[in-house]
């Protein structure tokens, strides 16, 4: 952008966030919303086909809701608030959830009993076991309908469709053809065997099923979807990136509330030095200056925001902040890796401005929070409405849960003498999150389209090529024309 429209820009969003502003449309050429293109970038080397991340929180973020974003085009941030084994078991739900072709489908020998087969089933939440002797080679499938009435003492052998009642296929079938043989045959599963009728896959009707169900769904090579893990900067961060890294985490959010600070920064150094080739992202900063330091160091993203969390009450607490679209622009606009706007959104047109200001990504926890998909149980208010618990990281409730799954002494007495900066709120019950994401890149799709862009990366270029033309600052009274519905 030339540099007095960038100054410009920048005096226009000075103490200012989404609600102070709207954006002027251009000449729209789209014929409708379907042509239109969202895709994005969460990292470096993490695309997005729909702009949109779940919150690292433990109210917002475990394998299911990543799995939902996942599949509608987006990314979860499994939260860290849990043992490095709980939290990887999450990222292995994410990936095993579905793929184009399981590579390392769960075994089991003909030897084993029912009852170990039924253990790793309800472990692992899988339906259906390969059973192979120790060369590999494939000598049955067992399926939890042959389990279903067995007792635990009989033997999988017992119990399994063995391989010659199998059809099987070459690991090299393509997609068409192996629907075309589950469907012929009314299966659910078609074993990869090589020549050697060696175990090297296993493709299910559901994934083939599911390619038609999200067809915007962000997959990795192997056609699983995709998944983030947070770490923190102290503690196990280094022990429970090597594990995460290990099960297949896509990417790793190191997550603090102060990363401008010197504790984010050695433990970037301190990272990067044993894992140089880790997909990192970094957060949370507000300034310009700090996108340089950690851009330096080689992160693959930066997260942005301080304080503007619905469940947040530092701004509140310790007057330290700032606005949450001059963060994003000031931020974006020196910053050569991907920029998540991290907080803040309370409606579908806060997400479009973020990214219009410059983020390539947007992280919600409050829009999404009491859907389906968040941890927690659904309860019934005083008012017998159902409703969900959401919570700030930094709440008092959540320092509490915290000591106590790390088992110290006193849960209570410690959390209360601490300082919290986030509160604990009761969400009505939002159903699933599905409705709600699809909704938003609907929304996202007209914001370019009245922008006359087919893809959110031209409507940001038509907006930055001449932001005078599109943002206009809005008076009180304009704000209220706009905002009060
Ligand atoms: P929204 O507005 O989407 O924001 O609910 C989600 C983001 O809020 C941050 N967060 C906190 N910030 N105290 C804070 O100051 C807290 O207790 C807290 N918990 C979460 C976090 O960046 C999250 O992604």
């Amino acid at each position: 952008m030339k540099s007095r429209q960038d100054q410009w820009l920048l005096n226009q969003l000075r103490g200012c966030t989404f609600d102070d502003f709207l954006v002027p449309p251009g000449w729209g050429k789209a014929k409708s919303r379907k042509g239109i293109s969202l895709i994005s970038r969460f990292s470096e080397h993490v695309s997005l086909n729909v702009p949109v991340v779940s919150a690292n929180m433990d109210t917002i973020t475990g394998a299911r809701m990543a799995i939902a974003f996942a599949r509608e085009g987006g990314i979860g941030i499994i939260h860290r608030y849990l043992g490095i084994g709980d939290q990887c078991k999450k990222v292995e739900e994410v990936k095993r959830k579905e793929s184009s072709v399981i590579e390392n489908p769960r075994s089991i020998s003909k030897g084993s009993t029912i009852g170990e087969a039924r253990k790793i089933m309800e472990r692992e939440k899988i339906g259906c076991l390969v059973v192979i002797n120790d060369s590999g080679k494939l000598l049955g499938l067992l399926s939890s309908r042959d389990v279903r009435f067995a007792s635990d003492d009989q033997l999988v052998a017992e119990r399994m469709k063995s391989e010659k009642d199998l059809i099987t296929a070459s690991p090299d079938v393509s997609f068409s053809k192996a629907r075309q043989i589950l469907d012929r045959n009314r299966l659910e599963k078609l074993p990869l065997v090589d020549k050697d009728r060696k175990l090297v896959g296993l493709i299910t009707s559901k994934d083939i099923e599911n390619l038609g169900l999200y067809p915007l769904a962000n997959k990795d090579t192997n056609g699983r979807l995709v998944v983030g893990a947070a770490v923190g900067a102290t503690g196990d961060y280094i022990e429970r990136t090597a594990e995460l890294i290990k099960i297949g985490a896509d990417v790793l959010i190191m997550d603090i509330a102060n990363f401008q600070s010197d504790v984010g920064l050695e433990a970037v150094k301190n990272l990067r030095s044993k894992f140089p080739e880790a997909e990192l992202v970094v957060g949370n900063i507000v300034d310009p200056d700090a996108v340089k330091v950690y851009q330096d160091l080689g992160v693959n993203g930066l997260k942005i925001g301080l304080g503007p969390g619905s469940a947040c009450t530092t701004r509140f607490n310790t007057n330290i902040g700032v606005p949450q679209a001059q963060a994003i622009y000031d931020c974006a606009r020196v910053s050569d890796v991907p920029i998540i706007a991290d907080g803040g959104i309370k409606r579908d047109g806060h997400i479009a401005s973020a990214l219009l200001l410059g983020a390539e990504s947007v992280m919600v926890g409050g829009l999404i929070a009491g859907t389906d998909e968040t941890p927690g149980l659904v309860f019934r208010d005083s008012t017998g409405r159902k409703a969900k618990i959401f919570r700030g990281m930094a709440s008092r409730e959540a320092m509490y849960e915290r000591l106590r799954a790390e088992e110290v002494d006193d849960p209570y007495e410690t959390s209360s003498k601490l300082s919290p900066e986030g509160l604990e709120k009761k969400i009505e019950y939002k159903g699933s999150v599905i409705p709600i994401i699809r909704e938003i890149a609907g929304h996202l799709a007209s914001t370019v389209s009245y922008l006359g862009g087919m893809s959110l990366q031209e409507a940001r270029e038509i907006f930055m090529k001449n932001p005078r033309k599109h943002l206009v600052k809005l008076s009180l009274a304009a704000q209220k024309e706009s905002w009060d519905r």
